[in-house]
């Protein structure tokens, strides 16, 4: 009798909880070969080469990016644009609360946004410094004294989210469609640019990952690109020509994700 009411206990108060818990659990994490395969579908190619922070292409400095600690870093205000709050990645963005000494240069707070990650230190984090500095946006990085996490400095990057927007929100469909061929030809002339020159291949172009900021009659006047983390960026073969590329971009810009 005591077994049986054990059994119907089990059968009304735990197994739901359980059942609840099993179901809501976390899916396993995708490998790089899903999440490859998820960005970059019918468009993968051969020239386009494993993840950026991929062993193969770091060196001694790379590799020591976060040797040290981040000293003299005063955390402002988390930025709180949609895709900012906390990434797979990544666990906030936030402002400078003060100027940062970087070695070389005196940064403004407002000049700078900081990128904190989850620990520990892995080829993914190591990749994404490699490709700020490729670009030009890297400042600094190191653990942070407070709670030894993985933080990097970057060049804040002017404007907002396109879908944040008010010149977004009040266009009509021919007007959006008429920014999104403003935006592409900028966004092309970026990433090719990075391809072509620096054999670096950003293929996560999501809404998110794009600032723009408008003239005057509404119209894009810059466009930029940004987050440099896995797995949007590839290391680019010897292989691939300018062409190779362009034509992979017109084909990636049509499959893009998160619109
Ligand atoms: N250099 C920058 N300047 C200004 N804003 C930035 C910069 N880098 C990122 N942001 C803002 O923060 C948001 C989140 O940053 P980012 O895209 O690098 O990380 P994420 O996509 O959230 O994280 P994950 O690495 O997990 O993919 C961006 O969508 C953008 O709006
Ligand atoms: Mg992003």
């Amino acid at each position: 009798m005591l077994q049986m009411r054990l059994a119907l206990q089990f059968v009304l108060l735990i197994a739901p909880l359980w059942f609840k818990t099993a179901t809501q659990a976390a899916p396993p994490p995708l490998s790089p070969q899903q999440f490859r395969k998820f960005l970059l579908g019918d468009r993968d190619r051969p020239w386009i080469e494993d993840f950026y922070g991929s062993d193969k292409y770091l060196n001694d400095e790379d590799k020591n990016a976060f040797k040290q600690r981040l000293i003299g870093v005063t955390l402002g205000e988390k930025l709180s644009s949609p895709g900012a709050v906390t990434g797979s990645f990544n666990e906030g963005m936030y402002m400078l609360g003060a100027d940062y000494n970087a070695k070389d240069k005196k940064y403004e707070a407002s000049e700078v946004v900081v990128k904190i990650l989850y620990g520990p230190v892995d080829g993914k984090i190591l990749g994404e410094v490699k490709a700020l500095k490729d670009v030009g946006y890297f400042i600094a990085s190191g653990l942070l004294p407070s709670n030894g996490k993985p933080a990097m400095l970057m060049k804040k990057i002017d404007g907002a989210q396109i879908k944040s927007t008010g010149v977004w929100k009040k266009a009509n469909q021919s007007g959006r469609e008429e920014l999104l061929n403003q935006m592409k030809l900028l966004v092309k002339n970026e990433i090719v640019t990075w391809a072509d020159e620096k054999r670096l291949l950003h293929a996560d172009f999501t809404s998110y990952n794009i600032h723009v900021t408008f003239d005057k009659d509404d119209s894009i006047k810059t466009c930029r690109v940004l987050d440099f983390g896995f797995p949007g960026i590839f290391r680019v073969g010897t292989s691939a020509t300018k062409s190779d590329i362009e034509e992979w971009f017109e084909l990636q810009w049509n499959n893009r994700k998160q619109w």
